[in-house]
């Protein structure tokens, strides 16, 4: 029996992937190299300092603890001139109206995103209030695949893990979630969530109904 639905924030609910790529590759050019578009995809999901740290090892450049802390400051400085440009028409399609209909079901909802920026970003499109519980990087200490997270979550509305359901677009939010013990529908491309109990390309015109049926038939495919 599903009573909350726990989303993953970036990815799923608004596209800021591309202000972060935009970012992160400033920091690269301000370091005298650069990266791809593909190898972007890897910091789905993944915190600010372990993103960092993938950034770095690609350039192959080394620095101190100090100075790694210094550019995770840079590059956080310039995200937010982004973030803070931010308004409701950045919501995906079909999420307004997928949060609405679960609301009318008396689904609860929570957040589990592992940005410190989560809040900024839920204000700035006005969806702060929608949220009965909100978990993001500042109440973390364990970055997804761990699955502490959408645990607090879970915790928050006093429910057990079987009983929410978590929306990811990231292989490592994917893996967070089923150790958690959850019910984990990736949002996104088949080939990087295919262990999810389901995938949708987006939230245009689904119902509950239609996910957990849809989760249903998939267990039985796979036996
Ligand atoms: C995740 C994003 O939601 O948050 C990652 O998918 C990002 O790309 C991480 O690195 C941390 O975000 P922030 O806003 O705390 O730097
Ligand atoms: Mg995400």
């Amino acid at each position: 029996m599903i009573k909350a639905c726990i989303f993953d924030l970036d990815g799923v609910i608004v596209d800021t992937a591309k202000y972060h790529f935009i970012a992160w590759r400033r920091l690269a050019n301000h370091l005298g190299f650069d990266f791809t578009e593909e190898e972007n995809e890897k910091l789905k999901g993944v915190s600010r300092m372990d993103s960092l740290n993938l950034i770095l090892q690609w350039g192959g450049i080394e620095k101190s603890e100090a100075e790694k802390a210094q550019l995770a400051e840079l590059k956080n400085g310039w995200y937010r001139e982004y973030i803070l440009k931010m308004d409701p028409s950045e919501i995906l399609e079909g999420v307004a109206p997928f949060l609405g209909h679960l609301e009318q079901l008396g689904i609860r909802l929570a957040l589990g995103s592992s940005s410190k920026n989560a809040r900024t970003i839920l204000e700035q499109v006005g969806l702060m209030h929608r949220f009965e519980a909100i978990v993001d990087g500042t109440n973390i200490t364990r970055s997804k695949p761990d699955p502490q997270v959408f645990e607090l979550g879970a915790e928050a509305m006093n429910l057990n893990p079987g009983e929410c359901l978590v929306f990811e677009d990231a292989e490592a939010g994917i893996d967070a979630a089923l150790a958690g013990g959850f019910l984990a529908v990736g949002v996104g491309a088949e080939e990087n969530l295919g262990h999810a109990h389901l995938v949708i390309p987006n939230f245009i015109g689904l119902s509950l109904q239609a996910i957990l049926d849809g989760i249903q038939a998939r267990a039985e495919k796979h036996g």
